[in-house]
């Protein structure tokens, strides 16, 4: 397959939350990669929109994300930072994909099946193509890499098979055109380390999420000390103390969950953990994992508060990110145009 140069791109729903599972599965991520790699990080907002929204709460959500991103220590200098709706290129993307993409491909995702619950026949059409603008986001940047929570697995193998699909039924345009035999990059998922699916606090089968109508079952980054002691002091845990080794975590999702947690917030892994805490109560390594959630959570949730209390800088922030991001979007859109055949200005 062509090279093509090495490009990371991920985006996050402002709907609400960010909680742990954001932090640990995404953002942490998307930090580190800012080391090795041209970074494009996206709020996206359209994606929100497919469930209804109040609008003054996803002018907010847009708001709290990307302070988010920032007090994580994403650096919006150096990289891109920018919310969706300010770049018209991931729609009109999305609509070739809408063109690419197969009925039966979207008719397999796992995501529209659990959000459209019972009543299909009364989900947006936009929850069923979603899938679809997900790949224009990371396409319309030629992006590689893709750092994600394991549940955007899918998500990405149908952006992979629509790329594929794309640089297969126009080959002999895009190869008249210049792009040798392929367009499109397959973008690869970063799916790594302890923490890829982070489970609900209340019941470790069910995943940590924005939505959960409990508050306990997630922490926030914008949670103080008190509230992160006392949701995992109020985990659910089962009455045997910590197995030394990683087998023994096997039939205990609770176990298992906050364990993976720790070891995600002291970068370490779960063997690592349990060489410190097997034998231990649960008592015990709770309150070692409230120290560890406190001291790294803490300054986040301070930074985000001091971040929104000036929501001109951060509409700044995304307005720059916006232009920068439209330069690369606007020119592949062109390039997409002439292979499509659209007469274009
Ligand atoms: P969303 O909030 O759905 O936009 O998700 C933003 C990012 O966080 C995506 O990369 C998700 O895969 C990731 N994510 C969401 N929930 C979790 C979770 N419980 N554990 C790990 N990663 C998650
Ligand atoms: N669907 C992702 C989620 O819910 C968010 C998302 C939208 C995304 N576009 C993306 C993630 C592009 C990575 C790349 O978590």
């Amino acid at each position: 397959m062509a090279a093509f140069k090495e490009l990371v791109f991920s985006g996050v729903q402002p709907t609400g939350n960010l909680h742990l599972g954001n932090y640990l599965g995404a953002i942490t991520k998307f930090v580190a990669l800012q080391e090795t790699h041209d970074c494009i990080y996206c709020v996206v907002d359209l994606h929100a929109i497919t469930v209804p929204q109040d609008p003054e709460t996803l002018r907010s959500s847009i708001r709290e994300v990307t302070a988010a991103f920032i007090a994580c220590g994403i650096d919006p200098k150096k990289h891109i930072v920018f919310n969706q709706s300010q770049v018209p290129e991931h729609a009109e993307l999305a609509w070739v994909f809408n063109c690419v993409a197969r009925l039966g491909w979207l008719n397999r995702m796992t995501q529209f099946k659990e959000k459209a619950g019972k009543d299909r026949e009364n989900a947006s059409v936009g929850l069923y193509a979603y899938p679809a603008l997900m790949a224009a986001d990371i396409l319309v940047y030629r992006a590689t890499h893709v750092p994600v929570g394991e549940d955007q697995k899918q998500h990405l193998e149908l952006a992979r098979d629509i790329a594929q699909k794309f640089n297969n039924d126009l080959g002999p345009s895009i190869a008249a055109h210049g792009f040798g035999e392929a367009f499109f990059p397959q973008p690869e998922p970063l799916i790594q380390g302890p923490a890829t699916r982070v489970m609900s606090l209340r019941d470790g089968t069910k995943k940590m999420s924005k939505s959960d109508p409990s508050d306990y079952s997630r922490i926030n980054l914008t949670d103080d000390a008190d509230a992160i002691a006392q949701k995992v002091r109020k985990a659910k845990t089962d009455p045997e103390p910590l197995p030394s080794e990683e087998a023994g975590l096997a039939a205990r999702p609770e176990a298992d969950n906050l364990v993976g947690i720790y070891a995600a917030l002291s970068d370490a892994s779960r063997e690592d953990v349990l060489r410190q805490f097997g034998g231990a109560q649960f008592s015990t390594f709770k309150a070692s994992l409230v120290d560890l959630a406190v001291a790294k959570l803490g300054p986040i949730g301070s930074e985000m508060k001091r971040l929104t209390a000036d929501p001109a800088a951060i509409d700044a922030i995304l307005a720059d990110g916006s232009e920068r991001a439209s330069a690369i979007a606007r020119k592949t859109m062109d390039s997409v145009k002439d292979i499509l055949g659209f007469v274009r200005r």
